[in-house]
């Protein structure tokens, strides 16, 4: 018995030295270990070996089992090594190749005004107000010189809350509030950006558009303060060539009241398409703070003047980047946002 397991350990050896697969492993696994292996077998016969031998040949039979189980398990292990290091080998990672991009947003061409218009202002020492958007009827009309029933109100119909409250229309509702907040009634210079709303729905108008409001109250301003901050801040928005008018014009809150139009900066005011043939291109409205909205504001008349003016955001975007259609601005088509994904220098605008 001791001669066979001997001879058996030997084979046991260099069939396990051959083994190279998994495949081959689990093959000895069955020739060895399976229903009719040698092992198997080798334990089943103990039932035909003489009592007094049965002891010695147990131990013989686990000997051969002892050294199959301890090859099989370094085996495997060694089998297992080999394929993690193959894969590891197989995948590396070629850092030279260029990656997957990621989708980038671009920011909103009604944001990119609206930080234009800021820097500008700010960087002549106005301050940034923001304004509520559901407004109340005293801010956004009586504080301003509508009165209840006034005619101009007919112009800035939008969605009511109630009797009182409202969506505002207009981004000069900030006036009153900022007139009020300041307690020491010292000057004010602020611009207040913001949304606004009214019943609208065309090419050009949208039942929501964005403003800038501008305010300056101090001791003497005049007209001409007015019109070197206009002058200012159309050069610096649309081109140091462009010219500025003023027009007559009415709101409850100014008085005088203007309009201001640029020279068109598609065809620098020789009269095209875009500017209607005119060269003219209607800018913002502005004027002279009207005396019972400084009243009404807290700050007196005779010490104190001041002028405003507001601007259409979107109006200003739509005529910088050249964008058709100002629903385009609220639509959320992801082929217009991604168009807005570089620099002012880089756009070449074409009309
Ligand atoms: N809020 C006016 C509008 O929506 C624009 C405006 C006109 C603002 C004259 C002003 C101003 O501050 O002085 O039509």
């Amino acid at each position: 018995m001791q001669e066979k397991i001997n001879g058996l350990l030997e084979e046991l050896a260099k069939a396990f030295a051959d083994v190279k697969t998994m495949q081959e492993l689990n093959d000895l696994k069955v020739q060895y270990q399976g229903k009719k292996g040698i092992i198997t077998e080798l334990s089943a016969g103990i039932k035909d070996v003489p009592n007094e031998e049965k002891k010695e040949y147990g131990m013989h039979v686990n000997t051969l089992r002892v050294a199959f189980n301890d090859a099989y398990d370094k085996n495997k292990t060694r089998l297992e090594e080999e394929l993690v290091n193959k894969k590891l080998k197989e995948e590396t990672i070629d850092i030279s190749l260029p990656s997957v991009k990621n989708m980038r947003g671009s920011k909103h061409p009604f944001n990119r005004i609206i930080e234009e218009v800021e820097d500008l202002f700010v960087s002549m020492g106005y301050d940034v107000v923001d304004g509520p958007e559901l407004e109340d009827d005293e801010h956004c009309f009586r504080l301003l010189n509508y009165t209840v029933g006034h005619p101009a109100r007919d112009a800035q119909d939008t969605f009511y809350i109630d009797e009182e409250y409202l969506l505002r229309t207009q981004t000069s509702s900030s006036q009153s509030r900022v007139m009020q907040a300041n307690t020491e009634k010292s000057p004010i210079r602020v611009i207040c950006p913001g949304k606004t709303y009214r019943r609208d729905d065309d090419a050009t108008h949208s039942h929501q558009f964005g403003q800038v409001e501008g305010l300056v109250i101090d001791k003497n301003i005049s007209l001409a303060d007015l019109k070197g901050t206009l002058e200012i801040f159309a050069k610096k928005l649309l081109g140091e060539e462009t010219k500025v008018r003023f027009r007559p014009s009415y709101f409850p809150f100014t008085s005088p009241s203007c309009e201001v139009d640029v020279t068109c900066f598609k065809c620098g005011g020789k009269g095209c398409p875009l500017c209607k043939k005119t060269g003219w291109i209607e800018l913002l409205g502005a004027g002279m703070v009207h005396p019972n909205v400084l009243k009404m504001g807290g700050y007196d008349p005779d010490e104190f003047t001041g002028f405003a003016f507001g601007t259409g955001l979107d109006r200003l975007a739509m005529f910088k980047y050249a964008i058709p259609d100002i629903r385009y601005m609220y639509g959320n088509d992801i082929r217009f946002l991604r168009q807005f994904d570089r620099k002012d220098e880089e756009y070449e605008i074409k009309y």
